[in-house]
């Protein structure tokens, strides 16, 4: 019973006979379970269910000091402020008087902010430990308080700004797919926002902190790129504040990024895929990130590996150093262009007389087919040298460049002559690796629309071990699901069937004795 007035939010909860009887009662008001404890130190309320995992806190054990601790898994609680003195999150109290001869609680209608403000903190708490499961608690109580997921997805991608060694990742991209894999539905986006989360706090805890120069250079975008070539990251984060402080934003940034980055073949393609989903992002979350995803992506950009510059894929600067020189020649079929070195792939790819589509096409094709071909038991093999270790994301990531490389290119035609021989490099790079014979595409596989939604649901209920790897996943069925949207039917039945072969085969994620050996060999020779 609620009374009013100067006694507002009281309820009259048990007659105080009946708790002097025992050390405890368990009252229901309204919807809540509201457990009393009669101790030496005073009668306490609190709400009955663990803020663990929900078990009574009815049944817990009374100890010294208003303790009171829960016998499923070993909380313990202060009965007079709630907060836990063993385990994590805090346990709701109530305000106890005794009036007429019974115990009168106080149920005060929560200050949503306030419970908002607690839920990120307790967020913050669990993120630093990757406590997954206190994670997803404090991200459902932010939700509860009415309190947007988007919220702490801008949070956290302002707190990567000093947690992401390595700048814009895996962990920024995902979470544009994961949002984009949800959708509206609510009960998806909580576990969405949960696993991309997750990832970012998996991140931080292997990451050094990391400062970013708070000081800001007058804007220039020729500074800014030689920053960004001599891998000088203070002075290109510095430049990239200074574009900020004068008003500029992503769309000054990005073009020059893009521009960097389609000079080189670096980041194993990393970057035109990072800087498609910085855009995705920012479209999702607002511009209250622009700046932290642009000094993320500078971040990166000066990190990346710099690809071109090792023999193997030397032949890609070379060519883009001079001009074009078409051919009257065509691409062979894609069956053929997959076992193709990169030194013949290169030239060729780059003097074919097809339109640009047509090129990226077959050498999209060429990609499922190395992964229908890609002789997986290589992944086993223990005593070989580093360059012969290969897993599936070599492959993957030539389908997930090509998607990329078509979302920028289309716009900026430009682009197409460093991303068709980026991808020539994928599949030459992969062509060591394959199984001889004929390509086998699975005929039982069902039509696209019924595939992918089976493939996107299984998504979030996904056990792939680290982010790293279910991130993959999540990346190469959001880019199929696109891509065959844009191709031929052959091709798209190329590449339904390529990725069931990726979703539906051992990845490895350790070698122990492959590791230990190829350490040896390494040190040997220091
Ligand atoms: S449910 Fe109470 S400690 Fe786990």
């Amino acid at each position: 019973m609620q009374t009013t007035g100067n006694t507002l939010f009281w309820h009259k909860a048990t007659a105080l006979v009946q708790l002097e009887k025992s050390d405890r009662t368990i009252v229901k008001i309204d919807d809540k379970q509201i457990a009393f404890f009669n101790t030496d130190d005073g009668i306490f309320a609190i709400n009955n269910r663990c803020p663990h995992e929900g078990y009574p806190l009815i049944e817990g054990s009374l100890q010294g000091d208003c303790k009171l601790a829960c016998n499923w898994h070993g909380w313990a609680f202060d009965l007079k402020s709630g907060k836990a003195i063993q385990g994590r999150d805090a346990v709701k109290t109530y305000p106890v008087k005794i009036h007429d001869g019974y115990v009168m609680v106080q149920i005060v209608p929560p200050d949503k902010s306030v419970l908002r403000t607690a839920a990120l903190v307790e967020f913050d708490e669990a993120f630093a430990e990757h406590d997954y499961e206190r994670m997803a608690r404090a991200i459902c109580r932010y939700e509860i308080a009415e309190g947007s997921l988007d919220a702490i997805a801008i949070h956290t991608v302002k707190v990567s700004l000093t947690t992401h060694e390595r700048g814009f990742g895996h962990a920024h991209a995902g979470l544009a797919d994961w949002i984009s894999l949800a959708g509206d539905d609510n009960e998806l986006r909580l576990v969405a926002f949960l696993e991309a989360l997750g990832h970012f706090s998996w991140d931080t805890i292997f990451n050094p902190r990391t400062a970013f120069p708070e000081r800001s250079l007058a804007w220039d975008q020729a500074d800014f790129l030689s920053a960004i070539d001599a891998m000088d990251q203070p002075l290109a984060l510095s430049l990239c504040r200074g574009a900020f402080e004068i008003g500029l934003g992503f769309a000054d940034i990005r073009p020059l990024l893009l521009e960097q980055n389609f000079r080189h073949y670096a980041g194993f393609g990393h970057p035109a895929i990072y800087l498609a989903k910085a855009e995705q992002l920012l479209e999702y979350l607002g511009n209250e990130i622009e700046e932290t995803v642009c000094l993320l992506l500078t971040r990166y950009w000066c990190i990346a590996a710099r690809e071109d510059l090792i023999p193997e894929f030397k032949q890609f600067g070379d060519l883009l150093a001079v001009s074009k020189n078409t051919e009257d020649i065509l691409l062979p079929q894609p069956e053929i262009l997959c076992e193709m070195p990169q030194r013949k792939l290169l030239p060729l790819v780059d003097s074919a007389a097809e339109e640009d589509m047509e090129k990226w096409e077959s050498l999209l094709a060429a990609s499922a087919i190395c992964m229908l071909r890609f002789d997986t038991a290589r992944q086993d093999i223990v005593d070989q040298p580093i360059a012969q270790n290969v897993g599936w994301l070599a492959f993957t990531h030539a389908i997930t460049f090509a998607e990329s490389l078509y979302f920028h290119a289309e716009r900026d035609p430009s682009l197409w002559r460093s991303g068709l021989l980026q991808q020539a490099c994928f599949i030459g790079r992969n062509s060591r690796f394959l199984t001889q014979g004929p390509t086998i595409i699975n005929a039982t596989l069902p039509d696209a629309t019924d595939f992918f939604a089976v493939q996107k649901a299984a998504l979030f209920n996904m056990d792939a071990g680290d982010y790293i790897y279910s991130v993959h996943r999540l990346k190469m069925v959001s880019a199929v699901e696109k891509l065959v949207k844009l191709v031929s039917h052959d091709t798209s039945k190329l590449l339904i069937s390529a990725l069931n072969k990726y979703l539906s085969s051992p990845l490895r994620q350790k070698h122990p004795a492959r590791t230990i050996l190829q350490a040896k060999a390494t040190v040997s020779r220091e």
